[in-house]
């Protein structure tokens, strides 16, 4: 077998993954021979060759525009959207209750990340983040697709991306979540769809060579959010793939976001009649952007394709760029909310190679072959490559945005306690949103009052209003579940 190995790995110059082959235990061998067998070398070695080839997203960079959208209906700043279509609020609600009603759509998570910057040793979606409940991630997602099955009277699949570093705990934690909650929190097993994206070897940065993690295995990490288009479509001898299973069920719709974010609208009418109304196969919602260096990617328009510029590969002077009322031009953050068309996502998955790479440099440790120690690198020292589901975005037939308001639709968590977009911003803003529904509906609550309500109670503030009694007082710990 190692003749064999040393066959694929020659021509790429990778012969020193076998350095420590003699002294691995027969399973040690077979892991590691797997690992070789399933890396398409060829494809590492182009890769690197282009590392400093910048991506399509930046060249196009020096000419973006502001991109084509709608707004949503809880945006209270006035500056205007370029409209592709006009349509209001109420026909895009409309619009969205029929397909919802008819059953055609669907809901995705990904929550195949590490979340390095928040320091939690478990997947993210674990983190109990209720401001009273401590109900985690994984719970409030999944009580708001409940919440839409219930209201539309359908079984929506729900489809849940892991990776190999997120998937056993995902599983073990869904199927048996704590504090006697149900299984799937109340969804039905054949309706939940847990499926594991890829991984890319991680290549040293100066030389190309794939990096081992410990003696007899690779260092492999997950190849991005964009590893999705390729895991939903691949289906094995006993059962289809997710994404054929979902056209057997009808589904034509697929709203997506990531599990870092408890205040997103999942299955919202308005959002999706947009994208229906306006003939669009994937339909982004946005935040406007209050500085030019908000750290989140940017949507632009170039040459009549939709783009995802990253905060850090914008240059500033266009950042800075102002239109004639003085707003920024390139207004548009994406949160990483949207719904894709599945025909865009069938078209799509057909070529395994549509979704680019891109390059992130970062500090891995390694096992030295020379001496056999494991380095622990102060700088970055290797390549990691990973895709992104929004390079979808310039493949796209009338590609759109959606304005939203952050107070109602984001608050991401992303780094350790004492940052932004931490354990205490989420829950402050979760508590601020919930509270602003109780008081639309007429409720009383003291001004500091920390609030919390389950999905299951109310996913919407119209859904409260039917539940609260005009004048009703809370005091200073509102739960409703
Ligand atoms: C991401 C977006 C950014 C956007 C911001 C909004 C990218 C590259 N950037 O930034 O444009 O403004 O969210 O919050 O996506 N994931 C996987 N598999 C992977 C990697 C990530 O499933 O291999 C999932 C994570 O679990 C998470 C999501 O993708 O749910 C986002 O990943 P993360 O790396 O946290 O993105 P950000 O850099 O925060």
């Amino acid at each position: 077998m190692k003749q064999q190995l040393l066959n694929t790995l020659k021509p790429f110059g990778q012969e020193h993954l076998l350095t420590f082959w003699d002294d691995l235990t027969a399973a040690e061998q077979k892991t590691l021979a797997g690992q070789i067998e399933s890396i398409d070398f060829g494809r590492i070695a182009g890769l690197y060759s282009r590392r400093n080839e910048p991506a399509e997203s930046l060249s196009v960079a020096g000419c973006a525009n502001d991109p084509p959208g709608y707004k949503f209906s809880t945006v209270t700043d006035p500056s205007p959207v370029r409209m592709p279509k006009p349509i209001t609020a109420a026909e895009a609600v409309q619009a969205g209750e029929n397909a919802l009603q008819n059953g055609k759509a669907a809901c995705c998570l990904v929550a195949g990340g590490q979340g390095t910057r928040l320091g939690f040793p478990h997947p993210k979606g674990m983190f109990p983040i209720g401001p009273l409940s401590k109900a985690t991630l994984f719970q409030f997602h999944f009580e708001k697709v409940k919440a839409l099955s219930q209201r539309y009277h359908y079984s929506v699949p729900y489809c849940i991306m892991t990776s190999p570093a997120t998937h056993r705990e995902t599983v073990d934690f869904l199927r048996n979540p704590p504090d006697g909650a149900k299984p799937y929190f109340g969804l039905a097993e054949e309706d939940v769809f847990i499926f594991c994206q890829g991984t890319m070897p991680a290549v040293s940065l100066e030389n190309g060579k794939v990096l081992l993690e410990s003696k007899g295995s690779i260092a492999l990490s997950p190849d991005g959010h964009g590893g999705m288009l390729a895991a939903m479509a691949k289906g094995t001898a006993e059962s289809p793939s997710v994404l054929a299973t979902l056209r057997q069920r009808g589904i034509e719709y697929l709203f997506y976001n990531q599990v870092d974010n408890p205040l997103v609208r999942i299955g919202s009418p308005e959002f999706l009649g947009y994208h229906l109304l306006s003939g669009s196969e994937l339909t982004s919602q946005v935040i406007r952007k209050k500085n030019p260096a908000e750290r989140v990617g940017n949507i632009i328009e170039a040459s009549g394709k939709l783009y995802v510029i990253e905060y850090s590969d914008l240059p500033e002077s266009v950042a800075k760029q102002t239109l004639a009322d003085g707003s920024l031009k390139i207004w548009a953050g994406s949160i990483a909310v949207h719904v894709f068309s599945i025909h865009l996502l069938e078209r799509s998955a057909k070529n395994a190679d549509l979704l680019p790479f891109h390059i992130a440099k970062k500090k891995v440790p390694f096992i030295e072959t020379a001496t056999g120690h494991l380095i622990k690198p102060d700088k970055e020292n290797a390549i990691k490559f990973e895709r992104f589901m929004f390079d979808l975005l310039p493949l796209a037939v009338n590609a759109a945005v959606v304005e939203v308001d952050a107070a109602n639709h984001y608050a991401p968590l992303k780094n350790a306690p004492g940052n932004a977009d931490s354990p205490e911003t989420v829950r402050r803003d979760i508590s601020a949103m919930h509270r602003s529904w109780l008081n639309r509906a007429g409720a009383v609550t003291a001004a500091d009052a920390v609030a919390e309500i389950s999905p299951l109670f109310a996913d919407s503030p119209e859904m409260l209003a039917g539940k609260i009694q005009k004048g009703e007082t809370f005091g200073t710990a509102v739960l409703l579940r």
